[in-house]
């Protein structure tokens, strides 16, 4: 699956991608005021891009991505980003509206996010996402954790 909208080209993630992802998502921790989730090496990574995941890109280059993994029940969000370059563009908005449409299976989609992640939050909430629950004390810094359901 592959389609250009006004912004980028969304496709399928490939291993290829781990590179330019792993710079996207330390870019986007690094401007984030509250923790993502937590590091992982390179290494980490590039296993987590044998898995599944939408990309978007432009001439070429990464500028948004989902990792998604199957958990068997549902299809569940390990990490999603927008280089701080080129958030508030909508792009995000977009490959969630892809992942939405064209997961395999149709099954639920599940993620989890910081409490005080308002931006990333409202995302969700606008895609359709619902809370189901809190994991307290979760992130690094004694905040929170929200799960949310799709579907
Ligand atoms: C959260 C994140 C993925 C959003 O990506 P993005 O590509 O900028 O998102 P979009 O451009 O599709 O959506 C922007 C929306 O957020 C809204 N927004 C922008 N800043 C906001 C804020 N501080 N609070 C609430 N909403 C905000 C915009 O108004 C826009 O909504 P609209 O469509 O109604 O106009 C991006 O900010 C990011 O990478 N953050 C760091 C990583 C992260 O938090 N990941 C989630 C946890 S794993």
């Amino acid at each position: 699956m592959t389609s250009v909208t006004a912004f980028a080209k969304i496709r399928k993630l490939t291993p290829h991608d781990a590179g330019q992802i792993f710079v996207v998502l330390e870019t986007a921790r690094d401007a984030s005021k509250v923790p993502i989730g937590p590091k992982w090496s390179y290494q980490q990574l590039e296993a987590e891009c044998r898995e599944f995941g939408l990309v978007a890109e432009r001439q070429h280059e990464i500028q948004a991505f989902i990792l998604y993994r199957d958990t068997g029940a549902a299809w569940e969000i390990s990490f999603l980003a927008t280089s701080p370059d080129a958030q508030g563009q909508g792009l995000m908005t977009t490959l969630l509206e892809h992942l939405k449409r064209d997961r395999p299976q149709n099954r639920p989609i599940w993620l989890e996010v910081h409490a005080g992640n308002h931006k990333a939050r409202a995302i969700y909430e606008k895609a359709g996402f619902t809370a189901t629950g809190e994991r307290p004390k979760y992130y690094s810094d004694g905040g929170a954790a929200v799960l949310y359901n799709y579907g």
